[in-house]
């Protein structure tokens, strides 16, 4: 018989982990016969000695299969892209789209808004109609049909994760590298992927406190996921501001489709949204040169193939047909939009991001609980950059809000989370990239 208090002795005392002590750990997890005294054990046990290669994935592996696995019968790569997490990061919403018309399948289980960030779920929720839960049939056709669907993450999916981040959430456990990667590939390789690509967020925003955390967990990611046979690679990039000129839900969804349409391109956005989709064309076989991948974005850009896949994933999964030219339309607008500006003169020297993001939580955008119903038309626009020279009554961002109060909060919010300086500094989008 499996004697939980023995494993998570074993890891205690940092022996090795049998694969099928693993599958058995995770099996009572699904069937309840593991207390939750045990999980928060071993998972502090984990986040005091690591786990080597082999334990990672399989526990990796043994999570994603307590629920069900997606499988495909498609006549081309199936492909996905995760992101650590952050403000203004609408990548999903362009990648997807630009996967799918270069002929990729993107089956994208996304998720809502955690701490300061935002979730694609609660943006794709601005746009009237768009359900975020179809049944898998129908998720299965928008996929083939369409080439991409971006939905939530139903329960039968990985579930011995669910059970176990809600323990580690409330133990200090969170921040273990073995168990975020288990956690995070459990999920994604549920999808039935070839090929991955992780966007592992650096900077003042990040889920990771340091470079050489966020490092540490790209290469952990990296390892598990192609030792499990999906073809990964993880690219760092910057977070230490907004990546989009907007942070809300409904104005990133309008900056989303704007950028589809080539209507307004942010230049830090357009660089690792295209550094990401030349990673899933490159390691799906789809092209052979960088050059050749980039060639073929611009194409589906341009031709306005792109565009034509997001409206036709949101017209199949329940949003308005015409949606990509009538957006404007459909988007929830708040009551306030106004500008705020600089106090001083000088150069943007730095950005606290979590604070911006927590401003958009003010405002309403986020969550403060669990369940909590979020405002969609709420958030920041046209939020200055780092590196900007700025004047005493340059605008520093539009805040667009329910109420004066609230107006008045997000705007000291941003107001002291940006740092007017006299030091140039140089900034970045790409730091890395880990294979
Ligand atoms: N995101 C996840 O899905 N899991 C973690 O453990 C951390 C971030």
């Amino acid at each position: 018989m499996f004697i939980p208090q023995e494993f998570i002795k074993k890891k205690r005392d940092n022996l090795p982990l049998k694969k099928e002590e693993i599958e058995e750990f995770i099996k009572g997890v699904s069937d309840g016969t593991v207390a939750n005294e045990h999980i928060s054990a071993f998972a502090m046990a984990v986040y005091f000695n690591g786990m080597s290669l082999d334990e990672k994935t399989n526990l990796t592996l043994a999570m994603k299969n307590s629920g069900n696995t997606l499988s495909w019968d498609l006549d081309g790569p199936i492909v996905d892209k995760h992101s650590t997490g952050g403000i203004g990061d609408i990548v999903s919403l362009m990648l997807g789209s630009m996967l799918g018309a270069c002929g990729l399948y993107v089956p994208m289980i996304s998720g809502r808004g955690l701490g300061h960030t935002g979730g694609t779920l609660d943006k794709l929720e601005s746009i009237p109609g768009y359900n975020v839960f179809p049944d898998d049939k129908l998720f299965k056709q928008v996929v083939k049909e369409c080439g991409v669907a971006i939905i939530g993450q139903t329960s039968s999916l990985a579930p011995a994760d669910k059970r176990i981040y809600s323990i580690r959430d409330v133990t200090a456990t969170v921040e273990s590298v073995p168990m975020i990667s288990a956690s995070i590939l459990s999920k994604k390789l549920a999808e039935g992927l070839d090929v991955l690509v992780m966007d592992v967020k650096v900077g003042s925003g990040a889920f990771m406190p340091t470079y050489e955390l966020s490092v540490e967990l790209a290469k952990s990611i990296v390892e598990i996921a192609n030792n499990a046979g999906v073809k990964t690679e993880a690219i760092l990039t910057d977070m230490n501001q907004s990546l989009a000129y907007s942070a809300g839900n409904a104005i990133e969804v309008q900056e989303a489709v704007e950028y589809l349409a080539n209507k307004r391109v942010n230049p830090r956005l357009h660089s690792v949204n295209m550094k990401l989709c030349t990673s899933a064309l490159l390691n799906s076989g789809i092209t052979k040169s960088e050059d050749e991948a980039i060639d073929k974005l611009e194409g589906v850009l341009n031709s306005g193939k792109a565009l034509e896949v997001f409206a036709k994933m949101v017209n199949m999964l329940g949003g308005p047909s015409d949606f990509s030219e009538n957006y404007e339309k459909y988007l929830p607008k708040a009551n306030i939009i106004r500008s705020i500006f600089s106090e001083s003169t000088g150069i943007v020297e730095s950005m606290d991001a979590i604070s911006l993001g927590m401003s958009v939580v003010g405002l309403g955008g986020g969550r403060v609980r669990p369940g909590d119903k979020i405002d969609h038309s709420v958030g920041l626009e046209n939020i200055i950059n780092l590196g900007n020279q700025v004047e005493k009554d340059t605008p520093i961002a539009t805040i667009h809000a329910k109420d004066e109060q609230s107006f008045e909060i997000a705007k000291k919010r941003v107001l002291s989370a940006i740092k007017i300086g006299d030091k140039k500094i140089e900034t970045k989008e790409i730091y890395e990239v880990i294979r």
